[in-house]
């Protein structure tokens, strides 16, 4: 299916580069063999990853507990016991992660290519190397290293076109007995929530169990075990290693039948997928057009990147929204990709509240009405379109 046209999901930009913004078909396609969906066309890794990379992992605090449990869970886990653990983590962004790890004293590495982000991380002594990781890269972490006990990956695996050549980077970096252990958007959440603002640029590949399960045991790499996760509303974590080292947990077949049984091997789920999205698209401009013709004030609730693809694809403007409130500096007085929608500090989303605020951010709606409840009190309502569109109290 086609989105049509889109610029760069957080390619938030300055009034003066509007005349150059780049843009591409965002399109997504289902790959029976392999049972993912991935895009068609992805632009060049350098115009996602850069020194203005504008997702900071470190804005939302339900990540930094999320991260901090992560981080726990594999110090008392796969590394509890072992003499001087390295533990490389992909993806490292601001250090959100692998912090947990510099406060116990672990030895660590970060592999982060979008210096502005390794920089925050840096100066927290964070070490981070700036480079995109791939085989060559962990052949050189490996001589100057030593192999890792655990390499982590938080939404970041399904960035990476070139996954095979990832994946046989992981297998040389892990020590034989050692322990991948990823996470990302979940397909089987995507496809039950209609939650298709999960499909932009930097997302390449959507994964489920089946398809990491295929994907990686070319390269020696077995499922252990998968573990659900709320995060970026529906994620699921995946736990790898060199196969036959060690137990495969129940929840692997668990999970895989139910794939089965939601049938995401089958074409017809992304047919229907496609129909819901459409539909989503048409209830949401419905919602706003009217509130448009009875002069109501809307504003963005969080310049998400999954933003980009709903404004976007649905057709979202100026006249629609106001503009989007967000806590990250990098983002206040930039424009939306595509619609070029003002993005404002978030302390503007009370001077004075809107009739509305169209939760872009729906992924940490919990964080946010425990924020908002001013807002509430005083009248103003949500528009949500994940699972299907609604305005609530
Ligand atoms: N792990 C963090 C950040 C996720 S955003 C979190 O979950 O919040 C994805 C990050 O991966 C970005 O910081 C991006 O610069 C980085 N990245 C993209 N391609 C990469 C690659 N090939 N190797 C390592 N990191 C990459
Ligand atoms: P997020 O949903 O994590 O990511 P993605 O870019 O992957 O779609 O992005 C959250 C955005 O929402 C981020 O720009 C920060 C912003 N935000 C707020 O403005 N206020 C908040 O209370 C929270 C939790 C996030």
């Amino acid at each position: 299916m086609s989105f049509g046209r889109m610029p760069i999901a957080n390619g938030f930009l300055d009034p003066a580069d509007v005349a150059h913004e780049y843009f591409f078909e965002l399109s997504p396609a289902f790959c029976e063999p392999c049972g993912v969906i991935q895009l068609v066309e992805q632009p060049t890794p350098d115009r996602m990853f850069h020194g203005r990379y504008a997702f900071h992992s470190g804005t939302s605090r339900a990540m930094q507990a999320h991260f901090q449990k992560f981080a726990t869970s594999t110090i008392e886990g796969p590394l509890h016991g072992r003499a001087d653990p390295f533990v490389v983590e992909i993806g490292s962004n601001d250090g959100i992660m692998l912090r947990n790890f510099k406060a116990r004293g672990i030895r660590h590495l970060g592999v982060e290519p979008s210096t502005n982000v390794a920089d925050l991380a840096r100066e927290q002594g964070i070490e981070t190397v700036s480079d995109f990781f791939r085989r060559a890269l962990a052949e050189r972490i490996v001589s100057e290293h030593g192999r890792a006990d655990t390499v982590l990956a938080a939404n970041v695996m399904c960035h990476i076109a070139d996954l095979h050549d990832v994946v046989a980077g992981i297998a040389h970096l892990l020590k034989p007995d050692g322990v991948l252990i990823f996470e990302d958007p979940y397909l089987g959440a995507m496809i039950e929530k209609t939650s298709y603002d999960q499909v932009y640029d930097e997302h390449v590949f959507m994964f489920s169990v089946t398809s990491v399960a295929r994907a990686f045991a070319p390269h020696g790499l077995a499922l252990m075990d998968v573990e659900e996760q709320p995060t970026h509303g529906g994620s699921m974590r995946y736990i790898l290693a060199p196969a036959g080292t060690r137990p495969v947990s129940p929840s692997v077949a668990i999970w895989l039948a139910r794939e089965k049984a939601q049938r995401l091997d089958r074409p017809e789920t992304y047919e229907r997928f496609r129909r819901n999205c459409e539909r989503s698209r048409a209830d949401l401009m419905r919602v706003l057009e009217s509130m448009r013709d009875d002069g109501r004030r809307v504003v963005g609730y969080g310049a998400t990147s999954k933003s980009t693809t709903v404004i976007n694809y649905c057709g979202i403007t100026l006249e629609h929204v106001a503009f989007i409130a967000d806590t990250t500096p990098i983002k206040q007085g930039k424009l939306s990709p595509g619609a070029h929608i003002p993005v404002r500090p978030a302390e503007e989303f009370s001077k004075p509240y809107p009739d509305y605020a169209l939760l872009f951010a729906w992924n940490h709606e919990a964080e946010i009405r425990g924020k908002e409840r001013a807002f509430t009190a005083s009248g103003g309502r949500f528009i949500t379109y994940v699972p299907n569109v609604r305005v609530v109290s």
